[in-house]
């Protein structure tokens, strides 16, 4: 239990991040924990440029599905390897459902950042109507299958794996400890079947959904994940040490 990911979402201007940063490395401990800040892409510059040194992987959010070309606004897996970027977040559930992703185009992502030596963060999680229709199973099959067709085994040490159920997103709700060690399993029995027991024991997985230093504790010994992705309660630089100082 030591991977900690924040996600920034779209926050913050490259000043703000700045400012954030400053306050969060003059008391953040960087022993024992993996710390992944993934920043809007104006951001990147700064964090990397301020986070040299300290630990912290920097992350980015999104790229695009192809490698170069004619995509006004894209940004692609080398434009990110060469801003210093370590990880990337796809298949969050904002983008599934906002800009249409499916699992091909998450598909190709993925391969596109492993081509480019960057590591992923593969959000997957249900709906409220798939997990009022006993349906969790279901989807984060589907959603992982579909993510990782054709990766060879050796390339799963580069994903970690967000579980991160759409209705905890940003509402203040979460599972129990007992739901999301039930989903887990499911994620690592997938992981089994399509690959080996041994890569999905060892495969990393996070969850993600409405964390934040009040309700992390309940989730601490949740053995069968290995940390937590955190969206809003990251922009507060004294939250999110209080955080990290519990995850570690
Ligand atoms: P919240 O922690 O704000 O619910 O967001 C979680 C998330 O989407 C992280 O990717």
């Amino acid at each position: 239990m030591n991977t900690l990911i924040a996600n920034f979402k779209m926050n913050m201007s490259p000043e703000e991040t700045k400012n954030y940063l400053i306050t969060f490395l003059s008391r953040y401990e960087s022993d024992k924990l993996d710390l992944t800040l993934c920043l809007p892409y104006t951001s990147l510059y700064v964090g990397n440029y301020l986070c040299k040194g300290k630990g912290i992987r920097i992350g980015a959010q999104n790229l695009s599905d192809e490698e170069t070309g004619r995509n006004t606004g894209e940004v692609s897996g080398n434009m990110l390897k060469g801003s210093g970027v370590d990880y990337v977040i796809v298949g969050h559930s904002e983008r599934r459902k906002k800009f249409k992703e499916d699992s091909k185009a998450i598909n190709r992502k993925i391969k596109v950042a492993l081509k480019n030596g960057i590591g992923l963060i593969l959000c997957v999680g249900e709906s409220l109507i798939d997990r009022n229709t006993l349906k969790t199973k279901e989807v984060l099959k589907e959603q992982i299958e579909g993510a990782l067709k054709g990766l060879y085994e050796n390339e799963l040490e580069r994903v970690i794996i967000a579980y991160e159920p759409i209705w905890a997103v940003g509402t203040g709700q979460t599972p129990s400890a007992k739901e999301i060690d039930s989903a887990v399993k499911e994620v690592r029995k997938v992981i089994s079947d399509d690959f080996s027991e041994v890569a999905s024991k060892s495969i990393r997985i996070v969850y993600g959904g409405s964390i934040d230093s009040k309700n992390v504790k309940q989730f601490l010994s949740c053995k069968n994940i290995d940390g937590f992705l955190v969206g809003h309660a990251c922009l507060d630089a004294n939250e999110f040490l209080k955080i990290c100082s519990l995850v570690r």
